[in-house]
């Protein structure tokens, strides 16, 4: 009992800030079913996604909103800093059920400018338990830091943000799975988006690939 007297005014204070999440979810149901009636039934029997999108996990990127796009349109994951490393076991996982299960038509890794993830790898700051997982922006900063350090240090950032989009995209696009779904001439492409926190808007990197990476080099060169 001691315990529950303890906890208790901060979880009944927790649960207040809160209630609006539940109150905005309401209205988003309301609001979705007015022009809709059997929408969430429809969605509930099967989801047939177009699109994969490999995005940041900055809360300013919300990948859905950004696209006009409804559930069951995009099939997502998002990580520090949007990177698609050959060792990680999630983010594999997602590509695969994408590309065999759902038959995604599209990839889209979507960078974001100011990203604090490349921030960090470019300044060599330690923000934590990231550390690690930072290393493969790193690796991206040595890669082309010869076109880099030749920038002004205000630009350096934002180029970053596009190199490490341009080296994920062809992260994707050297898996297994998806050189597999081409030789079955599966029609599947990967692009490379940036988006800009400061006016909503996306640029596409020109860097589409819808081929096996025999001729990646040069395919994706920026
Ligand atoms: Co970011």
């Amino acid at each position: 009992m001691k315990k529950r007297g303890r906890f208790l005014p901060r979880c009944a204070n927790r649960m207040s800030e809160l209630n609006p999440l539940f109150e905005n979810n309401k209205r988003w149901v309301a609001k979705i079913m007015e022009r809709d009636s059997g929408f969430f039934q429809k969605l509930a029997r099967q989801q047939k996604p177009q699109y994969l999108w490999i995005g940041c996990a900055d809360s300013r990127v919300p990948a859905n909103e950004i696209v006009g796009l409804l559930p069951g349109e995009l099939f997502v994951h998002r990580n520090i800093s949007n990177v698609v490393s050959l060792n990680d076991p999630n983010c594999l996982s997602v590509i695969q059920y994408a590309v065999d299960v759902l038959q995604v038509r599209h990839i889209i890794v979507c960078g974001h400018y100011g990203c604090g993830g490349v921030d960090a790898a470019l300044h060599n700051q330690s923000i934590g338990l990231a550390d690690a997982w930072i290393q493969h922006v790193r690796n991206v900063k040595e890669k082309y830091w010869e076109e880099l350090s030749q920038l002004k240090k205000v630009l350096q950032l934002n180029r970053l943000c596009e190199l490490n989009v341009i080296e994920q995209a062809a992260n994707v696009a050297h898996t297994d799975i998806l050189r597999d779904a081409w030789a079955r001439q599966q029609r599947i492409s990967v692009h490379g988006w940036i988006y800009g926190i400061e006016n909503g808007l996306l640029r596409d990197l020109n860097i589409t690939i819808n081929r096996s990476p025999n001729g990646l080099a040069g395919t994706i060169r920026p």
